[in-house]
């Protein structure tokens, strides 16, 4: 695991929209597993700005998202597609034919789960997979539980999770309160993780998903068994972690 500290965001966007952008000019046809949420929104930013300065070409890269709202139409601006659209696909010269995310509209949420398994099996490995974390230490939609649950699956979200995401809709009650969401079994099989997090609200969650006991109820806390974990944070999260952990 390498950990690095960021003196503030634009420097933590800066590293991971270079990890990103070599991961692409490495391998053109990489897979990308992606999030949303606050914290890559300057990273989307600044792989628009490489693709507009002709330093990245998305024609050959897929890309599968690790959540979405059950219930909102891909146009709802709150919808995970309308974010990626909006952040970085409707700016770039991907195919949108590939890029994945869950179906929030599905009649039949089990059938959805796996439909979106096979399209993660169908598409090889994910070569990169990006992740923010939850105050509660969740990754993807993967709530703190008393079981990881491996495959794609539809979650209730929590109040915390609910409360923290509520900042975007006009109100609590318009929060969704269910998701579907990427299991930790497809997470874990990402050839590398590179998990983004800022702010003193994530230093908790930080600390115990990365030095604590590997548990359910610390959904982040089974990545230290991946062998190729990246954490870039900003001193307030990694205000818990000893100097001796990070580069
Ligand atoms: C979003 C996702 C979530 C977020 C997490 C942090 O696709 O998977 O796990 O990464 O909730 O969100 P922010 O970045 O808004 O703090």
């Amino acid at each position: 695991m390498n950990i690095y500290i960021t003196e503030n965001i634009p420097s933590l966007n800066q590293k991971a929209a270079n990890i990103i952008a070599a991961q692409i000019i490495m391998k053109p046809d990489s897979v990308l597993g992606l999030a949303t949420g606050s914290t890559p929104i300057g990273t989307y930013e600044l792989l628009v700005e490489y693709y507009n300065k002709g330093v990245l070409d998305f024609t050959k890269v897929t890309t599968i998202n690790l959540d979405e709202y059950q219930g909102l139409a891909p146009d709802h601006d709150q919808s995970y597609r309308y974010f990626m659209d909006t952040h970085l696909f409707n700016q770039i010269n991907i195919n949108k034919n590939s890029t994945f995310l869950p179906n929030g509209l599905a009649k039949d949420s089990n059938l959805e789960c796996q439909r979106y398994n096979q399209i993660i099996q169908s598409l090889g490995g994910i070569d990169l997979q990006l992740l923010g974390i939850g105050e509660n230490a969740h990754i993807g939609f993967n709530e703190p539980g008393t079981e990881f649950k491996p495959n794609p699956h539809l979650v209730t979200l929590t109040e915390k999770t609910r409360q923290a995401n509520s900042r975007f809709f006009p109100s609590i009650d318009d929060v969704p309160t269910h998701a579907y969401t990427m299991g930790i079994k497809n997470i874990l099989s990402a050839k590398k993780i590179l998990l983004l997090a800022s702010g003193t609200s994530k230093a908790k969650a930080l600390y115990h998903s990365f030095l604590g006991p590997i548990t359910p109820a610390v959904p982040a806390s089974i990545l230290q068994l991946h062998n190729n974990v990246t954490i870039i944070a900003d001193s307030d999260a990694l205000a818990l972690f000893p100097q001796s952990m990070i580069c």
